[in-house]
């Protein structure tokens, strides 16, 4: 018997506990609510004061087990999608399965910064096809709050840190849940969000470069980019799956800027009915953004076994990512 689909078994979140509102931030940096709010949505961001990537992944990794019924040894893979790891190495994955004690799973990192969530569900997709049924945790989380500069109102004002994930099994893989994907990266607009750069300073450097930890973008650029990008991308998901946009129950796009999410809606349908936001409470999250909203909306009965779920991200890279699944 071949292994090809995968369902969704159950969802977590986890966010730190420290809120920063926006009017903190006027207090950092010359900006107001209204500005954040009426160009954003956002309203406040969750920020970590003492933890890493790390430990917000353990704590989704640890619901997702208790939330599954499974134990740290029935799990196969292990895929962690985040663009703030603690560590260059070990992966953040690998950081999760030491912490769990999950000794069969084999883990790894995805790095597609806010579409790392769709992108590691293809991932996660392929790694579960075979002879034999397996199990995986797919989680996004980020501690962007490292990221950013503090001074910098351009960027400052966008992210927030957290965690969300999934646990994906092929067991019941007669009756899945992936429809269709859709995936594209334009590498040659990477220039317009960068964050984490590395530097050159070895002693052999022939210009010395320094490290550039915080986040550069060109936010008209990006805007633009998703606002085309993201409707062209769920069309061609929609062809491929043979659906309309009112066969999709809920648009679970990728958080980065309330306005972004209506223009693809106003686009795509003409209503925000099928597109929830919680970008108010988090900002962007960047590759937590979708499972930490999937799993809000799981906890609380809004989103129902059985409903089509087109999840979108589009970010660095550039990057953007569609996949369509049945929950
Ligand atoms: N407070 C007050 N004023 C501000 C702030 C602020 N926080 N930030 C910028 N401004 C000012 C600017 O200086 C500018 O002033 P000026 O006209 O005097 O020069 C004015 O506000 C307008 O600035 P714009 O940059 O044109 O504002 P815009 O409407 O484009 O909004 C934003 C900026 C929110 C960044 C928007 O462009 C955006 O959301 N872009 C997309 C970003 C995104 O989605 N990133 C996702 C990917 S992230 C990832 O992959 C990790």
């Amino acid at each position: 018997m071949k292994f090809e689909n995968f369902n969704i078994l159950a969802t977590a979140g986890y966010t730190p506990e420290r809120v920063v509102p926006n009017s903190e931030l006027t207090t950092m940096m010359t900006t107001s609510d209204e500005w954040i709010v009426q160009r954003t949505g956002i309203h406040q961001r969750h920020v970590v004061t003492a933890e890493r990537t790390s430990d917000l992944c353990t704590r989704v990794a640890q619901q997702l087990l208790q939330r599954s019924g499974l134990q740290a040894t029935d799990i196969d893979y292990i895929v962690v999608a985040t663009m703030s790891p603690d560590y260059q190495t070990p992966a953040v994955s690998a950081q999760v399965q030491g912490n769990i004690g999950a000794t069969k799973a084999v883990a790894l990192d995805v790095n597609a910064a806010c579409s790392g969530f769709v992108y590691g569900l293809q991932v996660v997709h392929r790694l579960l096809m075979g002879d034999s049924p397996k199990t995986a945790l797919l989680i996004g989380g980020e501690t962007l709050s490292r990221l950013v500069d503090w001074q910098d109102r351009s960027t400052a004002v966008l992210f927030g840190d957290g965690a969300g994930g999934v646990v994906l099994t092929s067991a019941l893989a007669q009756d899945g849940a992936f429809i269709a994907a859709d995936y594209r990266t334009m590498g040659e607009q990477g220039r317009y969000l960068t964050a984490g750069a590395n530097g050159i300073d070895s002693p052999f450097a022939s210009d010395p470069q320094p490290v550039l930890p915080f986040f550069k973008m060109n936010g008209r650029r990006v805007y633009n980019f998703a606002i085309k990008q993201v409707p062209a991308s769920l069309r061609r998901a929609l062809d491929q799956g043979h659906l309309a946009v009112t066969d999709v129950d809920y648009f679970i796009l990728h958080q980065a800027n309330q306005r972004i999410i209506e223009r693809i809606a106003e686009d795509l349908t003409g209503s925000m009915a099928q597109f929830p936001v919680n970008i108010g409470q988090y900002g962007n999250t960047a590759a937590a953004s979708e499972p930490l909203l999937l799993n809000q909306l799981v906890t609380s009965h809004v989103i129902k076994r059985g409903d089509v779920l087109a999840l979108s991200g589009f970010g660095g890279g550039l990057t953007i990512g569609t996949m369509i699944l049945r929950y």
